[in-house]
């Protein structure tokens, strides 16, 4: 599903991402865990095109995305890749269903259509009572489980989350691990996911740890 070779990533003369390869299978849940510092979210910005390399290539369904235009490449985001970030930066004027329904109208499906899917993937990370509610009326955890709808409704090749529970108190942030491998079983979906927490990473399939830009 997703191919990295070789990235490298400076910023002025520090090296924060320092050859780093990756290769992550369809349905495998990642997590890269290490340090403060260690490049974790420069690489995941790199993995996901919301940032450029200065050297390597990212494949992702066998598209090298580097080598798309800017404006193919957003395209490609959008249909390919799901971000979930710590903090869920939901449209706070927006009910949860129309948050969830915003990259299908951006990927062009009607409005109808689009908050129908949309319920439909609230439904499955469990809010399906709770479409009308805006992002203040809800929980932490409940936020989240928004913003995870949102990255998932395109159906993306991969997900790609930025400590997507480091907010959470650890019930709330165990239960969104659990969603993620239900997930996984459910629709067999590919996820690379930065964590600080051990305990949740050893849910994981597979823990890739970083020290100094370097898988370690
Ligand atoms: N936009 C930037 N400009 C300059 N330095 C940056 C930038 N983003 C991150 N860094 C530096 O890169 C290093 C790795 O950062 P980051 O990838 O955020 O680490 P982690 O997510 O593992 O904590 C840090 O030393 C950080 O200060
Ligand atoms: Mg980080």
């Amino acid at each position: 599903m997703l191919v990295a070779e070789n990235l490298i990533k400076n910023y002025t003369d520090l090296r924060v991402v320092n050859g780093v390869s990756l290769q992550v299978p369809r349905g495998e849940i990642v997590s890269v865990t290490g340090p403060s510092g260690a490049g974790k979210s420069t690489l995941l910005h790199l993995l996901g095109a919301l940032d450029k390399p200065d050297s390597g290539r990212v494949l992702i369904d066998g598209t090298d995305v580097f080598t798309l235009s800017a404006r193919r490449q957003a395209a490609f985001r959008n249909k390919h890749i799901g971000f979930v970030f710590q903090f869920h930066h939901l449209l706070p004027e927006f009910s949860a269903v129309e948050n969830v329904a915003v990259p299908l109208w951006i990927a062009g499906q009607g409005r109808k259509q689009a908050l129908d899917n949309a319920a439909a993937m609230l439904q499955i990370v469990g809010l399906g009572q709770r479409l009308d509610n805006k992002p203040s009326e809800l929980s932490g955890g409940e936020q989240q489980r928004v913003a995870i709808a949102r990255a998932l409704v395109n159906k993306p090749s991969i997900v790609m989350a930025d400590e997507p529970t480091g907010n959470l108190d650890s019930a709330n942030a165990k239960a969104i691990h659990e969603l993620f491998i239900e997930l996984r079983n459910r629709l067999n979906q590919t996820f690379i996911m930065i964590t600080h927490n051990d305990e949740l990473a050893a849910m994981t399939d597979r823990i890739v740890m970083m020290k100094d830009g370097k898988v370690v």
